[in-house]
């Protein structure tokens, strides 16, 4: 079965009701204050993927939603309004795993530098990493949220949530070819009609209060379960990278030109 990419293009999805989170609910407003929602301008068009924030500087999100510039909004829960809560902050670098591979969809994580840092609030605080000890196991309750498809003309684009249920690995690697217990965790019950889908992509598998996982692809009706990338087994490249791009280096940087904004490629 092909495996579908989460994210969403605007002129893919005109007029198709498969672009939510399936089976959640409408969130309470900034119950997340975590989630950010991504706009993303590449030479295709305008996409848009979800995100979440791990530091005062830095949003985690899938490397499969890297494009040419990438503006992100925190604070938000109707993404079409302008709310007094939202930040719209642009990207000084995206940082892919240098060992993303398009082709399987392994390694689909990114880290992207905000151009400044981020005012804590109410509606706007970063989310915790997983520790190194504990491996999430079968059974275990996680929420998804996301904004799932936008379409510029309608909908209603307010934050959706939904609960899945980490599955046992062979749920997966049984359906999708490239699966890699190591580096992804397969996340929704089969029996259920719940799921991430279309333009959750980059958001977050959220379990006791720690990222855990992040929307990467599922099959293409939206049936679970779905693949997510395990953050725990990119611990080591989150913390290198964010050492390596520490905030006083951000001077230099920041003065750079906005045409080196999203350097693909960036060890
Ligand atoms: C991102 O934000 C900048 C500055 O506010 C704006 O000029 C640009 O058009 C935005 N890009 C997208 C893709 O929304």
């Amino acid at each position: 079965m092909q495996p579908l990419l989460l994210l969403v293009t605007f002129i893919l999805l005109q007029g198709d009701e498969a672009g939510k989170i399936i089976g959640g609910r409408e969130a309470r407003p900034h119950s997340y204050p975590y989630m950010a929602f991504l706009l993303i301008q590449s030479p295709e068009g305008l996409s848009a993927c979800g995100g979440f924030l791990v530091r005062e500087d830095f949003v985690m999100t899938a490397a499969h939603c890297l494009g040419g510039s990438i503006n992100v909004t925190l604070g938000a829960h109707n993404i079409q309004r302008q709310e007094r809560t939202q930040q719209h902050i642009t990207v000084l670098r995206a940082v892919p795993h240098p060992n993303y591979n398009p082709q399987i969809i392994r390694n689909d994580i990114m880290l992207l530098q905000l151009s400044r840092q981020i005012r804590r609030n109410r509606a706007v605080q970063p989310v915790a990493l997983p520790q190194a000890s504990k491996r999430l196991q079968p059974g275990d309750l996680c929420t998804v949220a996301g904004w799932g498809r936008v379409s510029p003309s309608r909908g209603t684009n307010v934050l959706q949530e939904v609960q899945l249920r980490v599955q046992r690995d062979q749920k997966c690697s049984g359906r999708f070819e490239s699966f890699s217990s190591e580096t992804q965790i397969c996340v929704g019950n089969p029996r259920e009609r719940k799921s991430a889908f279309r333009g959750d992509s980059g958001g977050p598998l959220v379990c006791n209060n720690v990222a855990q996982g992040i929307v990467s692809y599922g099959d293409s009706n939206g049936t679970p379960p779905a693949v997510f990338t395990r953050i725990q087994s990119f611990m080591p490249w989150i913390k290198r990278t964010m050492r390596r791009l520490a905030p006083r280096h951000r001077r230099t940087a920041d003065s750079l030109s906005r045409a080196q904004t999203n350097s693909r490629g960036f060890p």
